[in-house]
């Protein structure tokens, strides 16, 4: 009986060591995000481009530039997750899966030249927000809000 007590804490210590180990390789804006971000956004949502009230006021002419919002330091794409444009990373990046229309967001595409690119980007995209919600502000409660990890 002792010893399966003891066996069953050397289990609990083994799995307790292991999750651990996964919680060191948290997805971070500084380590994996940015780096996608550099390669496949930044060309649309770069420092040339404009802040979001000024995006929306002109939208037309940005458009015809193609340029969309800036989005490229950490506090910038927090606007986009948490406030007050909340939800519209989700929203422009899901693939269908939380889409009544089943289909993928228009900045899904930039993901990554292949399919399996696109995939695993939005999988670090997920992680990386941690409460994958594409409600707007007006929808989304405070505790929905705390569930958001988006660390740097
Ligand atoms: C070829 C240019 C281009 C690329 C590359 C691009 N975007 Fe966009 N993005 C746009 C434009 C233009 C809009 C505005 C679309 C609209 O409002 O109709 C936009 C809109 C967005 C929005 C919504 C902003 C809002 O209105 O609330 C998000 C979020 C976004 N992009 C994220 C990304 C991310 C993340 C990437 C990289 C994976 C990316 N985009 C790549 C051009 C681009």
């Amino acid at each position: 009986m002792k010893s399966k007590v003891v066996f069953g804490l050397g289990v609990l210590c083994l799995v307790a060591g292991l999750s651990k180990v996964s919680a060191d390789e948290t997805v971070r804006y500084s380590t994996h995000i940015k780096p996608i971000f550099e390669r496949h956004c930044i060309g649309c949502h770069g420092a040339d481009s404009p802040e979001y009230p000024e995006f929306k006021e002109n939208k037309k002419r940005y458009l015809k530039m193609m340029k969309g919002p800036r989005m490229d330091t950490y506090a910038h794409m927090l606007y986009f997750v948490g406030w007050p444009d909340t939800g519209a990373l989700m929203r422009h990046l899901d693939d269908g899966t939380n889409r009544k229309d089943g289909k993928h967001a228009d900045m899904y595409q930039y993901l990554g030249s292949t399919e399996e690119e696109r995939k695993r980007n939005l999988h670090i995209f997920k992680e990386w927000v941690g409460y994958w919600s594409l409600k707007k502000w007006k929808d989304t409660t405070k505790e929905e809000i705390d569930k958001f990890k988006v660390l740097y």
